[in-house]
């Protein structure tokens, strides 16, 4: 038995004078004129709490488009009965039975609900069509449907069996349930998470990011429509305590798996620690983090080809992926041509409200965020060792616009060649072209995290010796090309170093921590 042998999406473009364009701004004036009602899905069904919060459109926060319900430890304790509930027979399903709820979640995303995804995640998540359309329609099918064909992969993979007995591996799910905790950045990551475990059989407590609650709540409606029988996955939003804590302490608890900042990491980690004796098994803990990644350009580089890349790698959704380019290294000898041409570039982007669909810049996704890049952007303008060299200006007084900013610095280890900042933020140190080799040590020192890099260079010998340099700096690396934008089945994704656990994004690997292997002998 073999699934369909999986394509990575095309993409729609959305230019002028296309069905794409005219479905998408019919979703988009459909669904910005009607406010929805969010509750929590337990066991398949609609809870509603008194502790409420208003969904806003981050580029127009005066613009409500729905209520969440939070949940409280009492719901998620209900989430967790419903989720052990529902393995009893999810557990036991044959796995091509639970992979076709996947394949034709993937085939509803490509098809029917294509437009009301997208919508959704522009105006939730403040993301151009473009960017909607590469990740919470592309990304995510391809997640959906690639992760199928590796687990098809994973049962295929059997073992050797001598005359006279019959050796097999079963790949069973784990026992107990698990606990998704999902980013706003992402449509695709924030589902991907808590699919991935169920398609390998698992039952899943998932807490989404309240800032990203509208899409993926219409996600979490799909995924039901598809077919998810009741309780397989509970969407359960609320706050890191309210959520984490009582799931951390059920003895059930299996596994996480994370994608968000370092300290909360961290905090998930300590807190399996210290419930441990409480466990039934060894909780499987699968993370990612933060970022801090670099292009380091050499004085071969294509000075056209690496301002494209700053652009796209520093810019492109406001610079809130955590692949997004953050801190550069330009040769002196190529300075002058960088920067005018970098800078020319800069100054034409447009920062404003994505249904517009010529703009390449949204707002970021809300207040605390505002208020932490701006931190940044006040801290270099008054910087003794930093230059503002453009953008620097914000403004949130209808949505929380940043422009897009250029720091000057010749201090490698400024705070913000050092900081996550998670926006429109990109710091460059220009070093003498002598100090080449220095240079590239430095980058590799500078950050605790390694997730992407990306180096541009011309020669051979140079692309090895930069590669070589840089070799636990980045889990994803990229050579003249920027470090964003990783394709599901091209690029599998994850950090090294503390950027996480580096158990791909996307791939086989990710898949088998979700399964527990049963080795059998059979003798005849
Ligand atoms: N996968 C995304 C990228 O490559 C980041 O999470 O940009």
């Amino acid at each position: 038995f073999n699934v369909p042998e999986p394509k990575n999406e095309p993409y729609l473009s959305y230019a002028p004078g296309t069905p794409g364009r005219s479905g998408l701004q019919a979703e988009l004036k459909r669904l910005s004129s009607e406010e929805v009602e969010i509750p929590l899905i337990i066991g398949g069904k609609e809870v509603r709490t008194n502790s409420t919060k208003p969904v806003v459109m981050p580029h127009n926060h005066g613009h409500k488009l729905g209520t969440l319900h939070l949940a409280n430890n009492k719901e998620v304790n209900m989430a967790i009965e419903a989720a052990l509930e529902a393995r009893k027979e999810w557990a036991a399903t044959p796995w091509q039975d639970r992979v076709a709820v996947f394949l034709k979640a993937a085939d509803m995303l490509t098809g029917n609900w294509r437009y009301t995804i997208n919508a959704a995640t522009m105006l939730g998540q403040s993301k151009t069509p473009q960017q909607a359309e590469i990740e919470a329609v592309g990304e995510l099918a391809d997640f959906l449907r690639f992760n199928a064909h590796y687990l098809t992969g994973v049962m295929s993979d059997q073992p050797y069996s001598p005359d006279g007995m019959w050796n097999r591996v079963e790949y069973r799910p784990l026992e107990g349930f698990l606990f998704a905790v999902t980013p706003f950045n992402f449509t695709a990551i924030a589902v991907n998470l808590p699919t991935s475990m169920a398609m390998c059989g698992n039952v899943v407590v998932w807490k989404p990011a309240t800032s990203s609650i509208y899409s993926n709540f219409f996600m979490m409606k799909l995924l039901q429509e598809a077919g998810l029988p009741d309780g397989v996955i509970n969407f359960v939003p609320g706050s890191g305590p309210d959520v984490g804590d009582p799931v951390m302490e059920s003895p059930q608890f299996a596994g996480l798996q994370f994608t968000g900042s370092e300290g909360t990491f961290n905090h998930l980690w300590k807190k399996t620690a210290e419930n441990l004796d409480k466990y039934h098994s060894y909780p499987r803990i699968v993370g990612e983090t933060g970022g801090k990644d670099f292009i380091f350009a050499h004085n071969s580089a294509d000075v056209k080809e690496l301002a494209v890349a700053a652009l796209r790698g520093a810019y492109e959704y406001q610079g809130q992926k955590c692949s997004a380019a953050s801190r550069m290294y330009v040769p002196e000898s190529i300075w002058p041509e960088f920067k005018e041409t970098f800078l020319a570039e800069v100054a034409k982007i447009k920062t404003g409200d994505i249904s517009d669909f010529s703009t390449f810049m949204g707002a970021v996704i809300d207040k605390k965020a505002f208020d932490s890049i701006t931190g940044y952007i006040d801290f270099a303008s008054e910087a003794d060792d930093a230059e503002i060299i453009a953008g620097g200006s914000y403004d949130d007084s209808t949505g929380y616009f940043v422009e897009p900013t250029v720091i000057l610095t010749g201090n490698p280890h400024f705070k913000t060649m050092q900081e996550e900042i998670f926006g429109p933020v990109l710091t460059i140190y220009v070093y003498k072209d002598d100090d080449f080799e220095a240079t590239l040590d430095l980058c590799n020192k500078t950050s605790p995290y390694g997730l992407t890099g990306a180096i541009f260079a011309k020669n051979r010998y140079v692309i090895n010796q930069m590669s070589d340099a840089l070799q636990d700096a980045a889990g994803n690396f990229y050579i003249n090309d920027k470090p964003t934008a990783a394709v599901v089945n091209q690029q599998p994704f994850g950090g090294a170093r503390k950027s996480g656990t580096n158990d791909k994004a996307g791939s086989k690997q990710n898949m088998l921590r979700w399964l527990s292997a049963r080795a059998i002998k059979e003798t005849h």
